[in-house]
């Protein structure tokens, strides 16, 4: 008998982790590698949120275990987050605190899904939502999405995908790994289909609320449609907009039977998220929010930047995203030519591996995603680097035979 569990066998290590392994390998082999493979705000963390961390550290506020899913006053100050920023109103024993977006999600699916049980995962998604759904014994149904469409799912395509078996529909916006945002109609157009079927429940993931650009407004889909609250999982986190990767925070808002059950999984699994961590987010919430603007003004110019370049580059075509810090530029025109090594690319883990090999730059390919033959960038890095790394991919798709 097999020494590891068979849930194991279903799932594979994270393609983003892996790319960025990959590159740090071929750095520390002494090679001039940009990566461009980790999702993660290439700023640090904001002095007066870092203070409250050290603080809570010094008072003795970090020393011991706190409530399993969250201290009130991170709880209170989610609380009101949920009501100023998507005017939703979530008492305190209808939030959870988890060790970062990725356990609160975990924790909701595993404590929702029963072998058979199907989720709704647009595709390209994020590599995590079908391997936890595998994990939890349930099926990912992936829909496709278009890049002419600009990777936004048609109510008709998710009409289709749903069926009895249906538990969940992940919606992420703005998405990794596209970047593409919802309007408020397009929402609309969505929560229309899921009124019509009252077995399937949102997990609405608004990891990257706050990284839009161009004047768009964000909306959660519990916002757009109240009728869909008791039976949303708003999930959200300081990951990304507060530069807060490293501390491990995320958070949710949703009906209490679900946010308890949550706690009860987490209570036999982590326990309490980082309690210096949970001080720390709460002056990010409460705190000045200032600097999510300037930040947003850097990575609009890298998105410009990107999307430019790589629109001018042979064999490649790339969608002007909404949010996030993502572009996720076709690969397909490349699909059949020959690399300078001589190797011919027949998938998108061809072209990422060859550029890799004869630019030094890292990339993840799109199947990873659900989604090819594409790509995705990161654009989380200093500018200087992040144009260096476009004219590197300009000359390696236009030296392909
Ligand atoms: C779409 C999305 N949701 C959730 C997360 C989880 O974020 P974290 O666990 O770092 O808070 C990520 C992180 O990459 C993400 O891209």
């Amino acid at each position: 008998m097999a020494f590891l569990a068979e849930s194991l066998l279903r799932i594979k290590p994270s393609a983003t982790i892996a790319v960025t392994d990959m590159a740090r390998a071929l750095k520390a082999a002494g090679r001039d590698v940009i990566g461009l493979g980790v999702g993660e705000p290439d700023f640090d963390t904001p002095e007066n949120i870092r203070q409250a961390g050290i603080r809570a550290i010094e008072s003795g506020k970090a020393s011991k275990y706190t409530a399993v899913d969250g201290i009130p006053e991170l709880k209170a100050a989610i609380a009101r987050k949920f009501k100023r920023e998507n005017g939703l109103d979530y008492k305190p024993t209808q939030i959870t605190v988890g060790a970062g977006g990725k356990q609160v999600l975990f924790n909701a699916l595993m404590a929702t899904l029963n072998p058979g049980d199907e989720v709704i995962i647009p595709a390209p998604y994020w590599v995590s939502y079908p391997d936890i759904v595998l994990l939890a014994g349930a099926i990912p149904v992936a829909v496709e999405t278009r890049l002419e469409h600009g990777f936004k799912m048609k109510p008709q395509a998710l009409e289709q995908a749903i069926t009895k078996s249906t538990k969940w529909l992940i919606f992420n916006s703005p998405s990794n790994p596209t970047g593409a945002a919802y309007t408020r109609d397009e929402i609309k157009a969505i929560t229309d289909v899921l009124m019509r079927h009252p077995q399937v429940w949102v997990l609405a993931d608004d990891m990257y609320e706050h990284l839009v650009y161009d004047d768009f407004e964000f909306y959660s889909p519990a916002q757009v449609e109240p009728g869909l609250y008791e039976r949303t999982l708003t999930l959200n986190g300081v990951s990304k907009a507060y530069c807060m990767t490293g501390w491990r925070i995320g958070y949710a808002g949703g009906p209490e039977h679900l946010i308890k059950a949550m706690a009860t999984l987490q209570s036999q699994s982590t326990t309490n998220p980082n309690a210096a961590a949970q001080w720390a987010s709460v002056e990010a919430l409460d705190g000045p929010q200032d600097f999510i603007a300037e930040h947003n003004k850097v990575f609009k110019e890298r998105r410009d930047l990107c999307v430019a370049m790589l629109n001018q580059t042979k064999g490649l075509k790339c969608p002007k995203p909404e949010g996030a810090f993502y572009v996720y530029p076709s690969c397909h025109g490349a699909m059949g030519r020959s690399a300078p090594s001589g190797k011919k690319l027949a998938s998108d883990q061809d072209f990422v591996t060859e550029l890799l090999g004869a630019e030094g730059v890292a990339v993840v390919e799109g199947t990873a995603f659900g989604l090819g033959p594409a790509f995705r960038i990161s654009y989380a890095v200093a500018t200087p680097q992040l144009e260096e790394a476009c004219r590197r991919i300009q000359r390696f798709c236009g030296n392909l035979s």
